[in-house]
């Protein structure tokens, strides 16, 4: 698999923030909000497929609409590398003006493809039409040329002429999922956020789907940042995983690294709920007690405080901070070397 770390980056987040606003004021009071990412610093390197798992509300869809810039980010950068010429004149992109962004061309290069594409195709228009239209506002091609284009995107992604004058009602989820994905290549994009692709289709054709996708990543080199909570798809699909908890990443490393020897307590109980012949840890089974606590009021110290069995005193007073065990290995944790000699078996240590 390739080493993703030594690729140029594609994207450089810093200090990323997303706080939601809650509705209402409580006078006198500060205005609450959701911290839904509080704080992200990644690279994302040009080819990678970057698997982003955690529990559900931790912030995962969020992340991929401030990276499209779908949503705004509230405070923080972010940092595009071009099409991979200049790797040292990036484009921060984070706080810059929508008509810049169209200006600079970055908008149809950063796309995005969602759970359910029942919800995400406009029931109203002809297949034909959802595809042509996100090429005739990028690349403002028509007549015979957008013809052209639209019956090659269609191709590319396993449908036939006959299905060009269809409405989204009249084909099957995994067919409906594979026009999002057309729709989502037809700007050429370098870089495409797959929140959840594959998880509101039958099991059958999960697999057809995931197969299109890693394939077109290798002929259109595409990047992805996948978001799933299924830890067996992640280590099929990706080359590095991202795990994050309430707003954070909490570690991020090589996929067989995660899978292998996983320094985080939190990483450590999400690998202990899935079965996997392959992995021996120490300690197999690591249950998470309670629920996520509120991201309006995310814990002090290390906010995973309240659910870790490794937690000390430090854990409830000081921010662990995402630190390198190894050039390609983060984890955020005050503890990760006594987690890992209580969990990691000696001969699997590498
Ligand atoms: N538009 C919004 N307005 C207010 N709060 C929001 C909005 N979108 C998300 N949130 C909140 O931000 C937090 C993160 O939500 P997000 O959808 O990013 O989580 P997720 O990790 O994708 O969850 P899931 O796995 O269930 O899809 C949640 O607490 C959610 O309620
Ligand atoms: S810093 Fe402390 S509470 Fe947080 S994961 Fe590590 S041991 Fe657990
Ligand atoms: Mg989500």
């Amino acid at each position: 698999m390739t080493n993703a770390v030594t690729m140029p980056k594609i994207l450089e987040l810093k200090a990323l923030k997303k706080y939601y606003p809650i509705p209402g004021r409580v006078l006198g009071r500060e205005k609450s909000t959701v911290k839904a990412l509080d704080g992200i610093d990644l690279d994302i390197y040009r080819g990678e497929c970057l698997g982003l798992v955690g529990e559900s509300g931790c912030g995962k869809t969020t992340l991929g609409k401030v990276i499209v810039r779908l949503h705004d980010p509230t405070s923080g950068q972010l940092y595009y590398y071009g099409d991979g010429r200049r790797p040292s004149d990036p484009v921060e992109i984070a706080q810059a003006k929508r008509s810049a962004l169209k200006k600079h061309g970055i908008r149809g290069r950063l796309q995005m493809v969602f759970q359910d594409p029942t919800t995400s195709l406009n029931p109203r228009m002809l297949v034909k039409h959802i595809i042509a239209e996100p090429i005739k506002t990028q690349a403002r091609l028509g007549g015979r040329e957008l013809e052209d284009r639209v019956m090659a995107l269609l191709t590319m992604v396993g449908l036939t002429r006959d299905h060009l004058l269809r409405y989204p009602h009249e084909f099957s989820g995994g067919q409906r999922q594979r026009i999002a994905v057309a729709r989502a290549i037809a700007t050429e994009p370098e870089f495409i956020v797959l929140d959840e692709p594959t998880s509101a289709l039958d099991v059958s054709v999960q697999s057809q789907i995931l197969n299109l996708l890693k394939s077109l990543q290798q002929t259109l080199h595409l990047t992805f940042l996948f978001v799933t909570h299924h830890l067996l798809v992640i280590r099929y699909v990706s080359n590095r995983v991202a795990v994050m908890y309430l707003g954070k990443i909490m570690e991020i490393a090589g996929t067989e690294d995660i899978f292998h020897r996983p320094l985080h307590p939190y990483t450590h109980a999400l690998l202990s709920a899935i079965p996997l012949p392959d992995v021996k840890h120490k300690q197999r089974r690591m249950v998470l007690a309670g629920d996520v606590p509120s991201p309006v009021h995310p814990p002090l110290g290390c906010r995973f405080h309240t659910r870790c069995p490794f937690a000390v005193d430090r854990c409830r007073r000081e921010e662990p901070l995402l630190e390198a065990v190894t050039t390609a290995h983060r984890v955020a944790c005050h503890r990760k070397h006594a987690v890992e000699a209580l969990t990691v078996e000696k001969s699997d240590r590498r």
